[in-house]
């Protein structure tokens, strides 16, 4: 091996990268190697900032457990999350786009009926998400799961609280025949990213606004159509154009029009000035069929 100087430095990690088993680690790693070393001679890296940076590093995986992650935060603020949905998921119209998971889904959520309010007297604005399921050609599919899942009236998720001991704010829907679901809730509101940890600290040295729109996530996995993880969010809530993880997209702010108390369109009955909110989602066909 050649004796390092500061200009062949980089071209020999390159090359050490290189041996990776996998042609795919080798890519990946190589151009890693090549990207980070031209950050910091981009920069003039100095010791005292790399050290900051190893420590902020060290600090997310301290704080990082079941319920929280740091990284995930991390990637979504500095849109790295977002880029790699944009990459992965190329669905044409009209099929619904897709947008990040966020930290906060909970796999098993329970299967709710048809209307059913997953909100289980939660304080709130009562809100029917309702609308049917598509495939790309328009037709109704039946039977479709989709996975919901929200923030509280104050901005809380589940995973955030302690001692939830049954699920909250989140529940398994099926559509009717007619490709119809909804769901029955409370309206969320938008709340801020968890600001007490490294990502909060750097965020907080910026300009940068930390919260996310009102929204309710969904995921849809159908066999036969590639999976669809998106939210709705409602249309005029505060930070639509400035959401923090990048997630707000035109296609999917819907309105929630306000309804007296009384029949709702599914059929069912509240008893209070409710919200609605209305949504086709089109499933784009998978590659294989
Ligand atoms: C969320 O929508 O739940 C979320 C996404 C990214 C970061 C924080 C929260
Ligand atoms: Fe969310």
């Amino acid at each position: 091996m050649a004796f390092v100087t500061n200009d062949n430095l980089t071209g020999l990690a390159v090359e050490r990268w290189a041996t990776a088993h996998s042609p795919r680690t080798a890519e990946l790693m190589t151009t890693l190697v090549r990207h980070l070393h031209a950050y910091a001679r981009e920069v003039g890296l100095t010791e005292e900032e790399w050290a900051a940076a190893v420590e902020w590093l060290a600090a997310a995986g301290r704080i990082s457990d079941k319920t929280r992650q740091e990284f995930i935060l991390a990637s979504d603020v500095f849109g790295l999350s977002t880029l790699v949905v944009q990459l992965n998921n190329h669905f044409s119209p009209p099929a619904t786009p897709a947008t990040v998971l966020g930290p906060f889904h909970i796999d098993g959520s329970p299967a709710m009926p048809y209307g059913a309010d997953m909100s289980d007297g939660l304080p709130g604005t009562p809100l029917l998400l309702t609308g049917r399921v598509l495939d790309s050609d328009g037709q109704p599919l039946p039977d479709v799961v989709l996975d919901v899942w929200q923030a509280d009236a104050d901005g809380a998720y589940e995973a955030q609280l302690a001692n939830v001991d049954e699920a909250r704010l989140r529940a398994t829907y099926r559509t009717r025949p007619d490709g119809m679901y909804c769901v029955r809730t409370v309206a969320p509101l938008g709340y801020s990213i968890p600001m007490d940890g490294p990502v909060g600290s750097l965020v907080s040295r910026t300009d940068i606004s930390p919260y996310r729109p009102a929204h309710v996530h969904f995921l849809i996995d159908h066999p036969g159509h590639d999976k669809l993880i998106t939210h709705l969010f409602r249309q005029g809530a505060d930070h639509l154009d400035s959401d923090v993880v990048f997630g707000a997209k035109d296609e999917l702010i819907v309105p929630f029009t306000e309804r007296a108390a009384g029949g709702t369109p599914e059929g069912g009955i509240i008893e209070r000035p409710y919200l609605l909110a209305e949504f086709d989602f089109i499933l784009q066909t998978a590659k294989s069929q």
